[in-house]
């Protein structure tokens, strides 16, 4: 009988445990199965308790996991407790702003928080294993999934990938508040071509370690326990059929110890790439490069067996791959907890959700944008004693929950209707009217918004996409508002009758059309269960808002791909023709990398330098003195970008290397110091080498990726 201990058991009785294992109870392990609505069927017991599958994913009922539980623990031969896997991205029960959102706050101990409370909640329900953080950096808009995204810079990403395995992981496992982390998909999928979900990926062998693995290495430095296989091509090879990824990169170098799973259906799909002549094949191409959990196409329970026979799999690749399974599940505690702790305790249950919607709605107003305030029309002034809230997200609650987003309960999210009255000031008259519908025509009344709004002194007009325009498998051609929303703006600002923009988005919208037409503008992202109390505290000053970009906002499609780190060129833009522009449009984004605004102002000083030289062993202090200028608290994330202008291979323009937040009353000033080290300097070199070279190096400190106060310092071996 398991006892209550949570307390892993020894390795050497997993190798035990290993060691009276039959193949098929082997290969059983390596299946991950998903019951049709997250119902258990009579057939998937009967394989439970045969020993026929190892792992499950979209269970959330709590009844159903202890079923499913009950009989593996006590049915089944050897009582291998399953492993039950959810795609917890940004909450649970409580929906936490989407990823993107989250990246914005730049703000990795609010992350860690975040990503715990998520744990709590899951875990209660009896879900040892997240398929998250998703850390696919991503420098192109029009990739739905850019959602999930931490977003195009891979210093950010790799602070905030830290961050999420923390607080996903904590320090002991079998704690039944925590979760196994499976950062995904790796790698390289944020470089879908064109955008397009599923598409193949052309990244040079330098990007690759330069900018999409370094999230990935920071989860694992962090200790995530699995890691998911991106499904598709890179390269001409999907991982799960590359074994120099899988094997040699991610299993020798990097020393991940945990299982690797497939994505979706990713075993089949070897035959869709054209990489395997049938199924069977795709069997041994997976296994054999590396692949150990099959997720759902139950092709492993179908061939591995005879392709053992046949001596195109090795028993010894099952065993380590079976090793990896059970040891993961032993670090969860699962060989000695009670299959049945599920009985959650309403209490527990009241106060994890309490404390959970603190910390959603701390998330949702640290993850917001200020992109423009014009006149300084935010935060709404009090002499504004009437509202017109206009359009179709006014009293929203479903889609604020944004792709991805587990259990989470619609009924629960805060409208912005509702967080407009709750924080307005006494008095203050808010109406409301939808104007037209997110994304279908045929509803649009814009002469009832016009008349509405036209018995108000300000409109807070409520715009975006749908939820499900973003996510996996929401590519987007275009990036606008859809017509009948821009139609609401051009209406609307005809009135005369300032507007503040609030955007939903699960991406960069390109506003390029409607930014002059409004004078206000808060990228809201999904941000979740607190929606309308984050927004309505901003709006009206309760709240300074302190979000920046975590992604580059274009003009215009054609801009894409944009991000900040370009490399220079050899004619660049501001030379006379010919140069390196368009000629119908400006090479600049709409809205840079960083950016973001606040409802005070401040001000940087030069950045002083502790030595004007540091060798390779030396450590460069860097020291800008920070003032709010203003005339309200407000908090500033300070960034720091390098470049290195004369490398043996061409450098980016900037490069991120620094994140500082600081609060600041009105008048108040402080110094904030970054370091750096000649590592920070480093680059992958034309061979593929990670190098050091001497030289002169520039460095900005500036509120984003565009603006900052220069110096510069040499690097000498
Ligand atoms: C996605 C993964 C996800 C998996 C399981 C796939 O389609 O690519 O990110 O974890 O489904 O839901």
């Amino acid at each position: 009988m398991p006892s209550s201990s949570l307390k892993p058991i020894e390795s050497s009785d997993i190798r035990a445990i290993l060691s009276r294992m039959n193949l098929e109870e082997k290969i059983g392990q390596l299946v991950q199965l998903t019951p049709k609505d997250g119902i258990l069927s009579e057939e998937l017991k009967t394989l439970i308790q045969k020993g026929k599958v190892g792992s499950f994913l979209n269970i959330t009922d709590p009844s159903q996991i202890e079923a499913a539980q009950l009989i593996a623990s006590h049915k089944s031969r050897l009582q291998i407790p399953l492993l039950f896997a959810f795609d917890v991205l940004h909450g649970f029960k409580t929906i936490f702003p989407i990823p993107i959102a989250l990246a914005s706050s730049m703000d990795a101990e609010l992350i860690e928080q975040v990503a715990r409370a998520a744990a709590k909640e899951a875990r209660a329900f009896g879900i040892h294993l997240t398929f998250a953080p998703m850390l696919d950096v991503c420098r192109d808009p029009r990739w739905g999934r850019v959602a999930e995204s931490p977003g195009e810079d891979p210093f950010l990403a790799s602070l905030l990938s830290s961050a999420w395995i923390k607080g996903f992981q904590g320090k002991n496992l079998s704690s039944s508040s925590l979760l196994a982390a499976c950062p995904k998909h790796f790698v390289g999928y944020g470089a879908v071509e064109g955008g397009r979900d599923y598409n193949s990926v052309t990244i040079s062998y330098r990007l690759l370690q330069e900018i999409y693995l370094p999230p990935f290495l920071q989860a694992f430095k962090q200790g995530a326990f699995a890691t998911m296989a991106a499904f598709v091509a890179i390269n001409g090879l999907p991982p799960a059929a590359n074994p120099q990824l899988l094997k040699d990169l991610l299993r020798k170098d990097i020393g991940l110890e945990g299982p690797v799973i497939s994505d979706w259906n990713a075993v089949r799909e070897l035959v869709h790439h054209g990489i395997a002549e049938n199924e069977k094949a795709a069997v041994a191409i997976a296994i054999n490069s590396g692949i150990d959990i099959d997720m759902v196409s139950g092709l492993y329970s179908q061939y591995l067996e005879e392709l053992l026979q046949e001596g195109k799999v090795k028993e010894e690749t099952i065993d380590a791959a079976v090793q990896r399974v059970l040891t993961l599940k032993n670090k969860l505690g699962l060989f000695t907890q009670e299959p049945h702790p599920l009985k959650i305790d309403q209490n527990r249950w009241q106060t994890i959700l309490k404390t959970n919607k603190q910390i959603a709605l701390e998330a949702a107003k640290k993850s917001v944008v200020l992109l423009k305030n014009e006149d300084g029309l935010l935060p709404i002034a009090p002499s504004i004693r009437s509202i017109a809230l206009i359009g179709p997200f006014s009293e929203e609650r479903k889609e604020h929950l944004g792709p991805w987003s587990a259990i989470g309960d619609s009924n629960e999210v805060i409208t912005l209707a509702e967080g407009l009255k709750r924080y307005a000031p006494r008095g203050t008259k808010i109406n409301v009217v939808e104007g037209c519908n997110k994304f279908s025509h045929g509803t649009e009344d814009y002469q009832q918004a016009i008349k509405i709004a036209q018995h108000c002194q300000l409109i807070v007009a409520a715009v975006g996409e749908k939820a499900n325009m973003s996510g996996e498998a929401a590519s987007r051609a275009f990036l606008d508002l859809p017509t009948q929303q821009q139609k609401l703006i051009d209406v609307l600002s005809e009135t005369g009758i300032p507007v503040v923009l609030i955007v939903f988005s699960g991406r960069p919208l390109d506003l390029s059309r409607i930014i002059s037409k409004t004078k206000a503008i808060l990228q809201a992202w999904f941000l979740g269960t607190e929606t309308g109390d984050a927004l309505g505290q901003i709006l009206f000053g309760l709240y300074n808002p302190s979000g920046k970009l975590p992604i580059t906002f274009p003009r215009s499609v054609g801009q894409i791909p944009i991000y900040y780190a370009q490399l220079p060129t050899g004619r660049p833009a501001n030379r006379s023709f010919p140069s390196c522009r368009y000629i119908d449009q400006s090479n600049t984004p709409l809205f840079p990398f960083g950016y973001g605004l606040s409802y005070t102002t401040f001000h940087y000083s030069f950045p002083t330098l502790n030595r004007s030289r540091i060798n390779y062993h030396q450590t460069l202090e860097i020291l800008t003195e920070i003032e709010n200028t203003g005339t309200v608290p407000g908090e500033e994330i300070l960034q720091l970008y390098i470049r290195d202008p004369v490398a043996s291979l061409s450098r980016p323009l900037k490069e991120l290397k620094g994140i500082k937040r600081v609060f600041l009353k009105p008048g108040e000033r402080q110094k904030i110091k970054f370091t750096i080290s000649s590592v920070d300097l480093a680059f992958i070199d034309y061979e593929g080498k990670r190098k050091i070279e001497p030289g002169q190096f520039f460095l900005w400190v500036g509120p984003n990726s565009m603006e900052g106060k220069r110096a510069q310092f040499d690097l000498v071996p």
